[in-house]
């Protein structure tokens, strides 16, 4: 076994549920980012199989993976959708989501987006400052509408994750200071244009652990008894998302004890609950294929060069992520201690560091955990076109997006008259 149970070795080769890795990248060619449908699927419903029989809305963080056939899965599943611009709500509507099952998280919402947001009719806006208020009031108002809105409040809890992605500490840009919030909520009355619908919150990314979800819920059930006890109507609840995922040794809880921790919590309390994980819904379904270029040996270190790099996951560069690789044919003989890099032109470039493989040159890796915020933050760095994606459903293969072309990537620039 690989240690991914969607990614098992048959007869010493990496497969995809019924499908070899080799046969993909023979097809499609490498880089290349593989998903399996059957793990998106399982990982949905245990989010949203958990809640058992309360009100509740799993939305799906677009930004970990927003291609438009996973969006299309999840849509059919009956998801809903957090976003974070006005493209990834022009995504979730070209997938087929239902803008009622959509929240629109993020710091910076530029009116035009608000004005999509609105048209679209979603399901609420989770708004991060009272100015960010009174543009959405002026919006609505310009529009003849009345949004719905939640405040994003800042509960002020160490998620003890990375610091880059932590979110919900007082020192960080997102949410209204915990304290500030029941003002906020109260002033927002005046706004003609604004319903208060809901209360929001999101403490940041791959936890590990539950304790810091359930102190940030208990403070916002706090804040909900005191805004209900004002007399205003709170009608859902949404605890945003960050449950991590198993890069390597971690341990995070399963999607179903974090959901069963939390209502437990929640008791009795009629809210609608919604939740917005991302990396724990495609995670763990998806890995970037890779070929190895060449292997250069030096005094100091053995190199192994794939055709994958930074651009194409850029997680190793930025986070120092540790993504498990393993070969696509095991063959455990000879193993060296190797640096796993990229062609692009910095020493950042790596995507692990001393693995013990066994490798020659031609051989293909697998960058394991690689189906969130792979795909999705990749760039053209050194102008280098995007990999393609596929989606693996039992025995059949889909190319759900094509290798970017030379042509594509050139397309929008111009040079002086
Ligand atoms: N809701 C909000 C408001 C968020 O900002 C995020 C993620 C999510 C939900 C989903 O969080 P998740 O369930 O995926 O942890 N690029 C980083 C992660 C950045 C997360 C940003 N916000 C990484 O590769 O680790």
């Amino acid at each position: 076994m690989s240690g991914f149970p969607s990614f098992p070795y048959r007869n010493t080769k990496l497969c995809v549920e019924s499908v070899a890795l080799d046969r993909i990248a023979a097809e499609f060619g490498t880089p290349c980012y593989v998903y399996s449908r059957a793990a998106l699927t399982a990982a949905y419903r245990e989010f949203d199989s958990a809640f058992a029989g309360r009100d509740h809305l799993v939305c799906y963080a677009v930004k970990a993976n927003s291609n438009l056939a996973v969006l299309n899965l999840f849509a059919r599943l009956g998801s809903g959708f957090d976003i974070v611009s006005g493209g990834e709500l022009q995504r979730v509507l070209n997938a087929g989501g239902d803008p009622q099952k959509v929240v629109f998280s993020g710091v910076g919402k530029r009116p035009d987006e608000m004005r999509a947001a609105l048209a679209a009719g979603i399901f609420c806006f989770n708004v991060e400052s009272e100015a960010e208020l009174a543009t959405l009031n002026r919006i609505a108002a310009e529009m003849g509408k009345i949004a719905p809105v939640s405040l994003r409040v800042n509960p002020d809890v160490d998620a003890k994750t990375h610091p880059y992605i932590s979110t919900g500490l007082k020192e960080n840009k997102f949410g209204i200071p915990f304290d500030e919030a029941e003002k906020l909520y109260l002033s927002a009355r005046q706004f003609a244009h604004v319903h208060i619908t809901g209360l929001d919150c999101h403490i940041g990314s791959q936890l590990t652990e539950l304790d810091p979800f359930v102190e940030a819920c208990g403070k916002m059930l706090g804040l909900l008894d005191r805004l209900e006890a004002q007399g205003l109507q709170i009608e859902h609840l949404d605890l945003g998302g960050g449950l991590g995922i198993r890069y390597s040794a971690e341990k995070p809880p399963a999607a179903r004890d974090y959901v069963a921790a939390l209502c437990a919590d929640i008791g009795q309390r009629s809210q609608r609950i919604l939740i917005e994980p991302g990396r724990a819904l495609v995670g763990n379904a998806g890995l970037l294929l890779t070929r190895v270029e060449y292997l250069k040996h030096t005094p100091h270190r053995d190199f192994a060069i794939v055709d994958a790099a930074m651009n194409d996951l850029i997680r190793p560069a930025l986070y120092d992520a540790h993504h498990e690789i393993l070969p696509v044919t095991a063959n455990g003989s000879n193993a060296k201690t190797y640096q796993i890099v990229g062609p692009v032109c910095e020493t950042g470039d790596f995507l692990g560091h001393d693995r013990k493989l066994a490798l020659s040159q031609g051989d293909l890796l697998a960058v394991m955990s690689a189906g969130a915020y792979g795909m999705s933050m990749s760039s053209n760095y050194n102008t280098r076109p995007r990999a393609a994606e596929v989606m693996v459903d039992g025995d059949r293969i889909h190319l759900i997006r094509e290798r970017e072309s030379m042509e594509q990537l050139l397309a929008g620039e111009k040079i002086l008259p």
